[in-house]
């Protein structure tokens, strides 16, 4: 079976958007959940969160980052062409309940992933409260959709190009130091962003959620590839999350286990420029 591809766009640098016919997946979906896709029979098996889907046209929306080969070649391909595999919803949908007030932390693309999480915070009575950051203005995404489903956004930009100049912590740091009571902050970022908004929210004693993006093979608790250390225990973020208590989770881990493969991820990038001449 193969997962045809209704539409493909950049959306600003090396960040894509692509719709997916899955009209399964697209039913069966839930905020926080991800797929698990390969380009075609030679290719590795990546995740990609499920940024957005649609019932009535059956289509999943993933975007995505270049990062090295996968996303890459992923890059390249284009609306009426057809992925391999696109298997899922997978992982634990996040807990959304009616809190009172809950700030969404989205930094780079870990503001697609915030999306479906806003949006299903606001429809369950929340006040949303959005923080996005991005190194420049030229590199931020769903700005506007972001505030069609937030009550407040606040806009970051590491280089003061556009909103606050700094950090989302800085914001977040700010927001929590007025007084503002904040029920529970879902962060989704690189995984040095989330470890600092725990470190932040900790000493306000905030309920915080993190979604972990080790590295995953199967995606089905059976690789052991995708461990991470929650409270002392191990965990493996296909099943048991992606979504974790930023408190208690081991960071330094994550981050080291992330860097594991880097130097076979090179050798891979560089054969597949050799192969592919360099154009994208
Ligand atoms: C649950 C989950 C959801 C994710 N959602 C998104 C998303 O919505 N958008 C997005 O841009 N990225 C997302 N990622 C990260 C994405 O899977 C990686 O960027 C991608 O696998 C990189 O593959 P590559 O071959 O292009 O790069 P490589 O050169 O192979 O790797 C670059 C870096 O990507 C990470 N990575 C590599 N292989 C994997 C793998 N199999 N699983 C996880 N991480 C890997 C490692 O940190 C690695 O150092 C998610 C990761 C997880 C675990
Ligand atoms: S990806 Fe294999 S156990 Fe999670």
């Amino acid at each position: 079976m193969s997962y045809s591809i209704v539409e493909k766009r950049d959306m600003v640098h090396q960040v894509h958007l692509m719709k997916v016919l899955a009209p399964d997946v697209a039913r069966a979906a839930k905020p926080g959940q991800f797929v698990i896709i390969r380009i075609d029979e030679q290719s590795e098996r990546i995740p990609l969160t499920i940024a957005d889907c649609n019932v009535t046209d059956g289509s999943v929306t993933i975007i995505f980052q270049e990062m090295g080969k996968t996303t890459k070649q992923l890059a390249t391909l284009k609306g009426g062409e057809e992925l391999q595999d696109f298997v899922g919803p997978l992982g634990t949908p996040s807990e959304i309940d009616k809190l009172g007030t809950v700030v969404l932390v989205g930094g780079g693309v870990g503001v697609a992933p915030s999306y479906p999480q806003a949006k299903a915070y606001k429809e369950a009575g929340n006040k949303v409260i959005t923080i996005i950051g991005a190194r420049s203005e030229n590199l931020l995404i769903l700005e506007e959709e972001m505030r069609a489903v937030s009550d407040e956004l606040i806009v970051c930009t590491d280089d003061g190009t556009k909103g606050h100049h700094g950090f989302v912590t800085d914001v977040l740091q700010k927001l929590l130091q007025s007084g503002e009571h904040v029920d529970r902050v879902v962060a989704i970022g690189p995984p040095i962003m989330m470890r600092a908004v725990a470190g932040v929210t900790k000493p306000f004693g905030t309920q915080t959620i993190v979604s972990l993006n080790p590295i995953m093979i199967d995606g089905t608790g059976m690789c052991g590839g995708c461990r991470v250390s929650v409270d002392g225990k191990t965990k493996f973020a296909c099943v048991d999350g992606p979504e974790f208590d930023a408190h208690k989770v081991d960071f330094n881990l994550l981050m080291n286990r992330l860097a594991v493969y880097r130097d076979e991820e090179g050798i891979s990038m560089k054969r597949h420029e050799c192969t592919c001449g360099g154009e994208q």
